[in-house]
């Protein structure tokens, strides 16, 4: 017998087949500004994810700590409130003390050495550090190196003694500053402006895109360039999240992140010294460069904290990562 199909039926059958399930919402956020590497990245990955799976995937960047701040980001991350962050580096040590390598001082001597050491196994291992919290790492995302900014000119070591520098909510960068007989104040990254503007810290440490785009530079008279450390990133998820989507779309996302990751990291270094430059021309602020033996001295004071921190980063990754360094010292 011929199956009877009725007007009704077909009008249904073909509408169910070309009905879009709801769009998988992925919400990125993260707290500076979009014309940074970091703001870029976010907006080019919505761009590209919303293109190459239209329908299939929807993305809602909130910049400028708009939605979750650095002290509940992380949290909101693993209790799937948004499903992409890309929180400095120094940010996670409440999760993992291994990732802390990429805070001790004068470690690494320029961004293509961190860049090296992000590619070897024992970069790429870390992005795995943090599973058994629900989070895992896609990606290194490249800011770049820090300077020094503060109310007065640092030259030497000794010239920071007394001040109190705004840091990161990390036990290493606290003792970085205490190896030079400096104060520090572990604050969100949304309140450094105002502290400086108020003057409750008269330093900070920033790469010259979150000076320039944070207006630092008009509260701080002086920044010195020092290079000690890095400010880079780890795009993180939801380990759960992440691996509950369809095959088809979490590939084709891992592979826009590639893409929009060599694209960050490409322009990051450029993105800083364009800022740079807008900071020199602005001509608030004093950019100090220090003689190597100044710099020396700066290093010499700082790497004390390598040894302190070894039993708890592990021997053998901060040797991973004094390895690529091209200059031996
Ligand atoms: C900071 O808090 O200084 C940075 O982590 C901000 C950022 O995300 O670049």
């Amino acid at each position: 017998m011929k199956p009877i199909i009725t007007l009704a039926g077909l009008v249904l059958a073909v509408a169910s087949a070309f009905a879009q399930a709801e769009p998988i919402v992925i919400k990125f956020s993260h707290v500076v500004a979009e014309d940074t590497p970091k703001g870029k990245g976010a907006l080019l990955f919505k761009r590209l994810a919303e293109e190459r799976l239209p329908g299939q995937v929807s993305v809602e960047v909130y910049p400028n700590s708009s939605l979750y701040g650095d002290a509940d980001e992380l949290e909101a991350l693993r209790e799937d409130k948004v499903q992409l962050l890309a929180p400095s580096l120094a940010k996670f040590e409440q999760y993992t003390k291994q990732v802390q390598v990429f805070d001790l001082p004068f470690l690494f001597d320029d961004i293509d050495a961190v860049n090296r050491f992000q590619k070897r196994a024992k970069g790429r291992q870390l992005l795995r550090s943090m599973e058994t919290h629900n989070i895992t790492g896609l990606a290194y995302w490249h800011n770049g190196m820090k300077q020094l900014s503060a109310t007065r000119p640092l030259h030497r070591p000794a010239d920071a003694a007394g001040l109190s520098f705004r840091i990161q909510p990390s036990a290493v960068l606290q003792a970085q500053f205490d190896a030079v007989g400096a104060n520090s104040q572990k604050l969100p990254f949304a309140q450094v402006y105002s502290a400086l503007k108020a003057g409750s810290v008269q330093g900070a440490e920033n790469p010259w895109s979150n000076i320039y785009s944070k207006n630092m530079h008009q509260v701080q008279p002086y920044i010195t360039e020092t290079n000690h450390g890095v400010l880079d990133y780890m795009l993180v998820t939801n380990t759960r999240f992440w691996m509950s989507m369809p095959h088809k779309v979490r590939f084709e996302l891992e592979a826009i992140i590639d893409e929009v990751t060599y694209m960050v990291n490409q322009e990051a270094e450029q993105l800083n010294q364009a800022d740079r430059e807008r900071i020199r021309q602005a001509g608030t602020s004093q950019i100090i460069a220090l003689s190597d033996e100044e710099r020396q001295a700066w290093r010499e004071k700082m790497r004390p904290v390598w040894q302190q921190f070894e039993p708890v980063i592990g021997a053998d990754i901060i040797k991973a990562a004094e390895h690529v360094n091209r200059r031996s010292r």
